[in-house]
Parts: C-alpha cells; structure tokens; sequence
C-alpha cells in the first residue's frame, strides 16, 4: 500500500476537490490506493464493540476506509448500521475496540486521551442533528466559545456571516429557527478552521426547505475552506450532492460510489 503523501499543498488539495476522476472510483475492493487523493484518513480494519453487560454489541466489524483532502463524502445507511460510531471514532469522540487510524501523518490510535482532546480541539468540527448550542449564550457567544481556544480562530462575527447569519448575531437560540440554530452551529464548527468537519444528521430534525439551506452552506464551507467534509444521513436522497457515498450496513462498508456529477442541495429531493 502506497503511503506517501503531499501535505499543505493546496495544488493538490484543489486537484483532489475537484478533479472528480482522481477519487477513487465505485468499487468493492477495500482499501483504495491513496493515489486517488489525498489521504486525511486512513482507516484500517476498524472495529468497535460495546459490552452491554453479558451482551456484547459490534457496532462496527472491520471498516477499510480513505477519506481524501477536500472530499464531501456522505455516509449513509440504516438506523444501528455503525455510521455514528465510525464518526465518532474518526472525530477523536471514541476509540476502535481494535484496527488503525491515521490522521494525516499521525496514527489516532496511538494517541492518549490529552491527545486526542487537543486533536479535536485543533481539527475536527462536528455538527449534530439536534445543534447542542448552550441556551443562555447568544449566536456570537455560542461561536465564541470556541474561538477563544482555538489557536487560529474566524471571528465569531466571520463564521456566522459564512451561515448567512449576520442579522442574527445577538440572538439566543430560543429566539432562532431550527434552520438558523443549526446553522449557528456549523458556523461554531467551522469558525477554529478545521481540516474535516464532520456532520451526524445535520437536517434530521428539519423539514426539506430549511434541510437545504443547511446543506448549502456545508457545502459551501466544503468549497471556500477546501475542509474535508464527512456527512452521515439516512436520506438518500442527500447522497446526489456528495463526491463520493460510503454505504454502510451492519458495521461493514457495503458500497464505495463515486458520483461523476454532483447535484446542488437545490435540485436534492428526499
Ligand atoms: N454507547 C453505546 N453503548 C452500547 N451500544 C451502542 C453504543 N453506541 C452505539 N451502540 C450500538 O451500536 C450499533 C451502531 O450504533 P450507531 O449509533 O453507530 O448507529 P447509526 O448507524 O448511527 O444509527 P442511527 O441512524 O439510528 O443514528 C447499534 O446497535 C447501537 O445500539
Ligand atoms: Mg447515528
């Protein structure tokens, strides 16, 4: 397997973005060469299981995995097939019972848990289906929040105009929309400049318009900061706008497909 790599290099970021043909193509061989890409992540052999008491539950049962600089890839699949684990396990939020991952040029699985909080701190935004802002700070103050120890951080006030949410700056989220809370919180994803921001259900608990205009803006924040976007949904529907869908079912990738166009949120039905 080839491993080397070109990092910070924003010729072949923008060829990997988007020049569609250097992603790998559909396939269901597992793993693909890095010669497609970039490689941010690297994910070998990958299984969690959580021990339920006397049960044992094996959320994930080997994943093969290569996310690539610049990619939006959708992650998708039925309820309990193992998608949220796997991106928690990416993010740094859990660890694989066994398998590798690499992270650029750094092995996530040798990390301590310092190390991973501060992996987290510095390159990973994460987005929820239920925004988890806090309730008694303003838009602004959300942002804040995480700029303050953020080491080359947006203004709060940059991060939410990328969300088109300037008019909102002072407003708490019980005075916003569920559209405009989420929103808020990509902007607090994306404000500490990550290298992946990585999205759990980001319009799950919205309705189609407002679904949409969340979609526009992840992938806008995929195309002006170039960030490696991973986004997990049930809706198939969603998978028309990504570069590339990882089908999952039953703690396995099912399906690898690369989508030769992709489609604006716009044009999405789901
Ligand atoms: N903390 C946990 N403790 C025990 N079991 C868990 C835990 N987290 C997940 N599981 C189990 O692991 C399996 C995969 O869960 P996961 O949350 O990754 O699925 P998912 O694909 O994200 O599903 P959904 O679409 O419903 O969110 C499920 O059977 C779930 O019950
Ligand atoms: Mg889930």
């Amino acid at each position: 397997m080839k491993t080397a790599l070109v990092r910070n290099n924003s010729a072949v970021v923008g060829a990997a973005m988007n020049t569609k043909s250097s992603l790998p193509a559909s396939s269901d061989e597992s793993p693909v060469s890095l010669d497609a890409g970039v490689g941010v992540f690297e994910a070998r052999q990958l299984t969690k299981t959580y021990h339920m008491g006397e049960v044992d539950v094996s959320a994930l049962r080997g994943i093969d995995l290569d996310l690539f600089e610049g990619e939006f890839s959708v992650l998708l699949g039925p309820s309990g097939s193992g998608k949220s684990t796997l991106l928690n396990i990416l993010g740094g939020l859990d660890i694989p019972s066994s398998g590798t991952i690499r992270f650029q040029d750094k092995y996530l699985t040798d990390y301590t848990d310092d190390q991973l909080t501060q992996y987290r701190r510095q390159h990973v935004g994460f987005v929820f289906q239920f925004y988890n802002l806090i309730p008694s700070l303003t838009a602004s103050e959300n942002v804040a929040l995480v700029t303050e120890i953020s080491t080359n951080p947006m203004k709060p006030r940059e991060a939410l105009e990328m969300v088109g949410l300037s008019h909102r700056l002072d407003h708490f989220p019980s005075q916003m929309s569920g559209g405009e809370q989420q929103r808020v919180a990509i902007a607090r994803a994306i404000a500490k400049r990550p290298d992946v921001l990585l999205c759990d259900e980001p319009t799950g608990a919205l309705d189609f318009e407002t679904g949409v205009l969340v979609l526009e803006v992840i992938e806008r924040i995929n195309q002006e900061l170039g960030t490696t976007t991973a986004v997990i949904t049930h809706n198939a529907g969603i998978s028309a706008m990504a570069d590339r869908v990882i089908s999952i079912a039953d703690g396995r990738i099912a399906h690898l497909h690369v989508n030769e166009t992709k489609s604006r949120p716009r044009d999405l039905s789901w």
